[in-house]
């Protein structure tokens, strides 16, 4: 839901929005498809009329049926469905290797057509990097922090100001996002550089205190170092949010404990935020902050 907020302005209901803003389904763990509508009708045949009337000549396409929440319809149906559509389209379909996707679908009793872009699974692979992190945050969590820093818009340049061995490098680079990293501690620094090499991602990454680095960003990610409870680490973390506000207006930060305080003594205010609990028996959470610079009065 806070991606959806921070991407789309809205939450999906039932498992889907409609939006004016499009982004890349991959870029998130969440958006299993995008469907760009070209027609709709609450009649069929009507739909059905509007496909042929598209003059639709794009070879090697296919069609596949979109199950939308609430849509009951059985297998036989939607295959039908899914021919009397192929049928309406003056091209060479091709089942398996198809270069576009149609898709039809019904929500509340009006169906659409429009192309159908599916979020690619390949990104899983990087459950197989070469160095990881105890404690890392998953993949999902890495993924996310992506798409909420960036607001799904790929032309902006994004910085892991406290990068480890770069679980959120990957999944930026894979979704063609241009990203820096910052690690302080060398090893994970070369952990991390393993890891883009491992998987031929090229991301600069600076092996550096987060307070030294000397460049400007459109958004930026912050995983905390853990066990911050004593006074002195308050200052730490204070420093590193405050360290990386210099480089970004835009600030995405994890934590494990609540740090809200703390960013109230920095520039930043906090516009989101959410609470990621680690399933099992463990009550291990992650806190998810939205930071903007605050704009001086
Ligand atoms: C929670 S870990 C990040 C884990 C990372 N998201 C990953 O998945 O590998 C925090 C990292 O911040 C680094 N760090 C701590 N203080 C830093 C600083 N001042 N500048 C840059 N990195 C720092 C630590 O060495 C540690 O690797």
């Amino acid at each position: 839901m806070l991606e959806s907020r921070q991407i789309f302005e809205k939450e999906a209901k039932n498992k889907m929005l409609f939006s004016n803003i499009k982004v890349d389904p991959s870029i998130s763990p969440f958006i299993k498809n995008r469907l760009d509508i070209i027609s709709s009708s609450k009649d069929y045949s009507e739909l059905l009329k509007k496909i042929k009337k598209e003059n639709i000549y794009t070879d090697r396409f296919k069609v596949e049926y979109l199950i939308l929440d609430g849509d009951t319809r059985g297998n036989t149906e939607r295959l039908e469905k899914s021919r009397d559509v192929g049928f309406c389209i003056e091209a060479e379909p091709d089942y398996y290797t198809p270069t576009v996707i149609y898709s039809i679908c019904n929500f509340n009793e009006v169906w659409y057509f429009g192309i159908l872009l599916k979020n690619n699974p390949e990104w899983q692979k990087h459950k197989k990097k070469p160095c990881s992190f105890s404690n890392s945050i998953n993949m999902e969590i890495a993924k996310t922090l992506v798409s909420i820093s960036s607001k799904g818009n790929k032309s902006r340049q994004l910085l892991d100001a406290c990068c480890g061995v770069g679980t959120v490098l990957l999944e930026a680079c894979f979704s063609g996002f241009d990203i820096e990293g910052c690690e302080i501690n060398w090893k994970n620094y070369y952990h991390t550089k393993d890891n883009l090499v491992h998987f031929e991602y090229t991301a600069k990454v600076h092996c550096l205190d987060i307070k030294d680095l000397d460049k400007n960003y459109d958004a930026a990610i912050i995983d905390l170092p853990y066990n911050l409870r004593s006074y002195s680490d308050d200052s730490i973390t204070l420093n590193i949010i405050q360290s990386t506000a210099r480089l970004a207006n835009r600030i995405v930060i994890v934590s494990i404990s609540d740090i809200e305080p703390i960013i109230k003594k920095s520039e930043l205010q906090i516009s989101d935020y959410c609470i990621v609990e680690k399933k099992g028996k463990s009550k291990f959470k992650r806190i998810i902050w939205v930071c903007e610079k605050r704009i001086p009065i």
